[in-house]
């Protein structure tokens, strides 16, 4: 009796789990959870270094960064040397594991504490190959999923919300994937004209110089070390362009790509182009490696770039605000004369750094900026103007080089409708002063709805938006519980002050809050039903996943960071 009962039983289970199978979507027992080093499934070493073979011996274990600053590999010079240049880009960017976002190391090597304290992995992955060809990416993804091991994939390492990050995951490093090609005529299904194709590693500044070369410029991030087919373009991307020819992932044409199955696809207009509308604004390592994009490319133009700031001296604030306002209200002329537009506001004044303005002339950007400075002198205040036009993008693009400090602040942001701007001024105002005057925020504006209609999976609010506002509180290495602390305040106060006044609002999923709750609809809007759609047909098993992608809410890091399905 009991024997028949459990014949029953497990014949039922098998009946269930072959309907599951049927259905696709049964997890097996093994793979409820990615599997971790310790676990018995956990490939041994032979098999890593079999592994190894199969990506000709670019397979890297992770060792932190800040490990000079800690025992056993405690090195003072080396470790101050560290400390000199962790906020800069660069630092990381050589890494095959170091996120610029530094929270999402778990603190587990921390470079500013004491050199007893430990130096562990915590959220940084534990290997990467440092791919250079579409069969080391293939073979990765091979090991991965025949291990049941996390996969993330690394480019830069700029995310602000950890996705090119993981505990216990093997990331595919696609920054040397390094290749340009010009095209002088394109011809598509919707575009003839120039175009340059970019291997998936390549920077912005690396794709702006080599289409300088060639009488060009391209969409591309302010930030010059954003990869260009990465998450940047993959998840919106918005820069000096912008203004004058939309989003860069309205600049897309066709994408290589590897898919969760290992295989090499071309996605156009024609051929999987669910997969190219998919990663044409849909977020990064989510649907498949990209290993080469091409972008649309255009004449080169003259470019005016022009600056502004006013100070907080500890008397002036009010007056500081009330330019605010004016200057928010010119910055819909500015945006769609075509110049993208970024500033700060924050305790120690407010700074239009820069209004980058292609295809414009000096004297037609000052006078777009005339009523802000007239404001400013009305209100007798001090400040400083300079503008200066320069004859094609990329030197007056290069004449902005300060440096761009990261790992220093917790991120996040939303976009801002151009109604607000147009219709209740001084309710932003108020909100922003509320931010600014405990902590730094800074926008970058633009009008993207310059030629629709748009067949991408960006955000459609990005077309109703008028600039993206991004706050930012310190990260404190010191006192990190302070760090939290910020990130919270971030998610719980500052960002719903922006809420009550944005309804039904939207944000740029690359310079948004890794904590928001309801981020289907704020990052992807009415795309993400089909969004996930394509992502299932893709990558059943969510081999690719990222905090808060598409899909991502059917996994969970437990508190112990290991990856697990919910
Ligand atoms: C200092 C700084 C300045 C910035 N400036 C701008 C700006 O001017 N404009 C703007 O729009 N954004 C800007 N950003 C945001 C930027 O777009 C995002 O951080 C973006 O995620 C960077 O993409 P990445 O590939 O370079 O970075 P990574 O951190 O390496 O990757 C980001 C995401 O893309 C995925 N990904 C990367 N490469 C691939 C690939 N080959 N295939 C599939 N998935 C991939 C990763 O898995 C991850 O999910 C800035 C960020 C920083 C830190
Ligand atoms: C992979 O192989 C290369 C070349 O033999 C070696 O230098 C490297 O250390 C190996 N990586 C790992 C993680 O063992
Ligand atoms: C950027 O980082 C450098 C090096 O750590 C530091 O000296 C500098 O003050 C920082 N700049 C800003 C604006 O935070
Ligand atoms: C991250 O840090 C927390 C708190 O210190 C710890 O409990 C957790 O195990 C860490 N996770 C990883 C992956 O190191
Ligand atoms: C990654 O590969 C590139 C290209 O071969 C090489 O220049 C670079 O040094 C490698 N980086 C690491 C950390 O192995
Ligand atoms: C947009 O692109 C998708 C995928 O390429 C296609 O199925 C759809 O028909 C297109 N829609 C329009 C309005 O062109
Ligand atoms: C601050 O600036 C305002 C306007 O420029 C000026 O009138 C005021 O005297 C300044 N206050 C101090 C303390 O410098
Ligand atoms: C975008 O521009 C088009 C054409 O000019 C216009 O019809 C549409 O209303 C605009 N969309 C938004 C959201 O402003
Ligand atoms: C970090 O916290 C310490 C202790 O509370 C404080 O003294 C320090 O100023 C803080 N640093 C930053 C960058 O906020």
């Amino acid at each position: 009796m009991v024997r028949r009962r459990t014949l029953f039983f497990l014949s039922f289970i098998v009946l269930v789990a072959a309907i599951a199978r049927k259905h696709g979507n049964w997890p097996s027992r093994t793979s409820q959870c990615r599997t971790i080093p310790g676990d018995t499934s956990w490939p041994d070493s032979k098999a890593f270094d079999d592994f190894n073979k199969t990506v000709n011996g670019r397979l890297i274990s992770t060792v932190p960064i800040a490990s000079v600053c800690h025992q056993p590999d405690f090195d003072q010079a080396q470790c101050d040397a560290l400390r000199n240049v962790w906020f800069f880009p660069e630092t990381h960017l050589e890494s095959s594991s170091s996120p610029m976002a530094y929270p999402f190391s778990n603190n587990s090597c921390n470079p500013f504490v004491g050199s007893d304290t430990a130096c562990t992995l915590g959220g940084h992955v534990v290997y990467s190959v440092n791919a250079t060809s579409v069969e080391h990416v293939q073979a990765t993804i091979k090991f991965a999923r025949k291990n049941n091991i996390r996969l993330v994939v690394r480019n830069t390492g700029h995310d602000y919300l950890g996705r090119s990050t993981g505990a216990y995951a093997i990331a595919i490093w696609t920054r040397h994937l390094k290749s340009l090609e010009l095209i002088s005529e394109y011809h598509g299904t919707s575009y003839d004209g120039p175009a340059i194709r970019v291997g998936a590693g390549i920077e912005s500044q690396e794709a702006y110089a080599f289409a300088e070369q060639n009488g060009l410029m391209v969409v591309g991030g302010n930030c010059p070390t954003v990869a260009l087919a990465g998450g940047y373009s993959q998840g919106g991307g918005h820069g000096p362009l912008s203004s004058r020819h939309g989003l860069a992932a309205d600049q897309i044409l066709e994408i290589e790509a590897v898919t969760a199955n290992g295989r090499l696809v071309k996605a156009t207009p024609t051929s999987n182009a669910d997969l190219l509308w998919a990663l044409s604004g849909g977020g990064g390592g989510t649907y498949a490696v990209v290993v080469s994009m091409t972008v649309k490319a255009f004449t080169n133009t003259h470019i005016t770039m022009a600056t502004f700031s006013l100070m907080n001296n500890g008397t002036n604030a009010d007056a500081i605000y009330e330019v605010l306002g004016t200057f928010l209200q010119n910055l819909p002329a500015l945006a769609d004369a075509g110049a993208f537009v970024a500033w700060v506001a924050a305790p120690f004044g407010l700074l239009m750094s820069p209004a980058m303005g292609p295809g414009i002339h000096k004297e037609e950007l000052d006078l777009l900026i005339k009523p802000t400075l007239d404001k400013m002198s009305d209100l007798k205040q001090e400040f400083s103007y300079s503008s200066t036009e320069y004859s094609s993008f990329l030197p007056g693009y290069d004449s902005l080089t300060s440096t761009w400090n990261v790992s220093d602040y917790n991120v996040a942001g939303r976009l801002i409708p151009r109604s607000l701007v147009e219709e209740d001024t001084p309710a932003l105002v108020e909100v922003i002063r509320y931010i600014s005057e405990q902590t730094i925020s800074t926008g970058v504006t633009f009008n993207v709805n310059q030629s629709g209609p748009y067949n991408v999976s960006a955000n459609p609010y990005w077309r109703k938006s008028l600039f993206g506002m991004v706050v930012g509180t310190p990260i404190n290495y010191t006192d990190y519980s302070k760090t939290i602390a910020g990130q919270d305040l971030i998610t719980n106060d500052l960002l719903p002050r922006i809420a009550e006044i944005t309804p039904n609002g939207g944000a740029y999923l690359n310079e948004a809050d890794f904590q928001q709750p309801d981020f289907q609809t704020l990052f992807f809007g009415e795309n993400y039903k089909r969004l996930l759609a394509i992502k299932r047909r893709y990558d059943q098993d969510d081999l690719f996943w990222a905090r808060t992608a598409v899909g991502s809410e059917r996994w969970s890091e437990q508190s112990d960071g290991r990856l697990c399905r919910v």
